[in-house]
């Protein structure tokens, strides 16, 4: 390992705080308080605001300006060597922050001691995680949209085809195949707003300078460091920005409402491919077989979303009940935070890497679905509608309409194909036109208010999302730093 010859011999022998204390850590204790197997993924991060805050206090002149060149010199060999995998770590690193500082003092001696001015690990790890975040969110975003891209181009191929809509997993009333693939991606579309919204708020507030709780009595300069990464603002009170992991229950809880719309996209997924339904086919690349029974094709992939979706709910518990009644500003309980949010980042990734190839391959049966809309009488509520139109009232006009389709029922007939003799049998207002009512794509056609899945307004929404997801404007992704790459 490269040493710094100028350097003393002896440095950072032990821990940062050994001043303190007159007997070194039980090694059970350390083992027990080191989050550096979970934290070791902010290390660039960790350098970037090393950097910024060196830069810092250079032009604040709190440094001179050679020592904040051999810190700066020395924080760049650290990445340098983590990029190799050539950063090695030892028991007394207790978290990312720590190893970096031990390793900047074994490469450029005590001057790497003043790095740490104005500044504590309680306002560095915060800024460490809002740095991964921004970065990290980012991809979030970027990954929601391929997701609805995914939807959208399945809306467009398939813009007329008419399956049952389901309340209550009952068929209910005929929709455009197009209008329920364009449900779940509204879904997604607010996920991403909402991912958007993080980035512009309380993610673009450095915490730096906060220092322990208090602030500093050293002139810093916060400003300076937030245009250096990247934020706009600075935050606003040092108490509350060293004990804040609001930003952390943010996205936990975005990715939770995520989690909830991956979860009931794949379940309708599991359902409409079963043998019963058969309105759609899971490519069997997204399929696995069964080990004992020779037949099969399981959507496990799919069930996998529904499923690991769950984490997403339990980390956001898991952090509000770490959160709930601590006392102002830093506790060590707050390093619990990172488990979680890592894990809710990853999975949502996961999710969308997986679903994304997964929906472009989805086969869809046309048949089956206008098979199923012919069961459970999905055009009554039209045949209602008619009467209306006749001036009965609504609520006259469903009871009529409910006789209708007992007498259909009982005769194995849909509403279809009663005659107007039939209909006339049930309430004398029934014009000739009640046959074209009640056809499947009159249905459709007729439910053109804003939002309905009137074809037009179909069409006119598929138009509004390709401009969105399509229309030549790329997805600003951040580097840590805050400069688009
Ligand atoms: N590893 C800690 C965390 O993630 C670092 C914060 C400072 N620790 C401290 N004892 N003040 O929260």
């Amino acid at each position: 390992m490269p040493n710094n010859k100028k350097g003393p011999k002896k440095v950072m022998p032990g821990k940062a705080w050994e001043g303190r204390f007159t007997k070194p850590a039980d090694p059970r204790a350390e083992d027990y308080t080191s989050s550096l197997a979970v934290d070791l993924c902010l290390l660039e991060y960790d350098i970037r605001g090393s950097q910024a805050h060196t830069r810092m206090l250079a032009r604040c002149k709190i440094l001179k300006p050679g020592e904040g060149r051999r810190i700066l010199g020395g924080l760049d060999q650290v990445w340098a060597e983590r990029k190799a995998s050539r950063l090695k770590s030892c028991r007394q690193d207790e978290d990312v922050h720590m190893l970096v500082e031990r390793r900047l003092h074994e490469i450029i001696g005590t001057v790497a001691g003043k790095l740490h001015t104005a500044r504590s690990r309680n306002d560095q790890v915060v800024t460490d995680l809002k740095l991964y975040l921004r970065h990290e969110v980012a991809k979030i975003v970027q990954g929601l949209s391929g997701v609805q891209q995914a939807l959208l181009k399945l809306a467009e191929k398939h813009m007329q085809w008419i399956m049952p809509g389901y309340t209550h997993l009952q068929v209910a009333q005929p929709v455009l195949l197009s209008h329920w693939l364009l449900a779940h991606l509204e879904a997604f579309s607010r996920d991403e707003k909402r991912f958007q919204q993080l980035l512009k708020g309380s993610l673009d507030e450095l915490p730096l300078g906060a220092a322990a709780l208090a602030g500093t009595s050293h002139p810093i300069d916060r400003q300076m460091t937030a245009k250096l990464l990247g934020f706009s603002r600075v935050t606003a009170n040092s108490m509350d920005t060293v004990g804040d992991r609001d930003f952390v229950l943010e996205v936990l809880s975005s990715a939770a409402i995520c989690g909830v719309h991956l979860s009931r996209l794949a379940e309708e997924l599991v359902i409409f491919s079963s043998a019963e339904y058969s309105f759609l086919t899971v490519d069997q690349g997204f399929a696995t077989g069964s080990s004992i029974m020779p037949q099969k094709r399981n959507p496990d992939i799919v069930e996998l979303l529904r499923g690991r979706s769950g984490r997403l709910n339990g980390n956001l518990v898991t952090l509000l009940t770490v959160l709930k009644g601590l006392p102002l500003t830093y506790n060590r309980d707050l390093q619990e935070d990172k488990e979680p949010l890592f894990d809710s980042v990853n999975t949502l990734k996961q999710s969308f890497f997986i679903l994304t190839p997964m929906l472009s391959s989805l086969r869809f049966n046309k048949m089956r679905m206008e098979e199923a809309c012919g069961r459970g009488f999905p055009n009554a509520t039209e045949a209602a509608d008619h009467l209306v139109r006749q001036g009965v009232p609504f609520r006259e006009a469903h009871a009529v309409v409910g006789r209708a389709v007992t007498a259909a029922a009982q005769k194995g007939l849909g509403l279809e194909n009663l005659s107007l003799a039939e209909w006339r049998k049930f309430h004398p207002a029934f014009q000739p036109g009640i046959k074209q009512d009640v056809a499947l794509s009159k249905a459709v056609s007729a439910k053109s208010s804003q939002g309905g899945t009137g074809p037009a307004r179909v069409r006119a929404a598929v138009a509004q999302h390709r401009r969105r997801l399509f229309g030549g404007k790329k997805i600003k992704l951040l580097r840590p730093s805050g400069r688009r790459i």
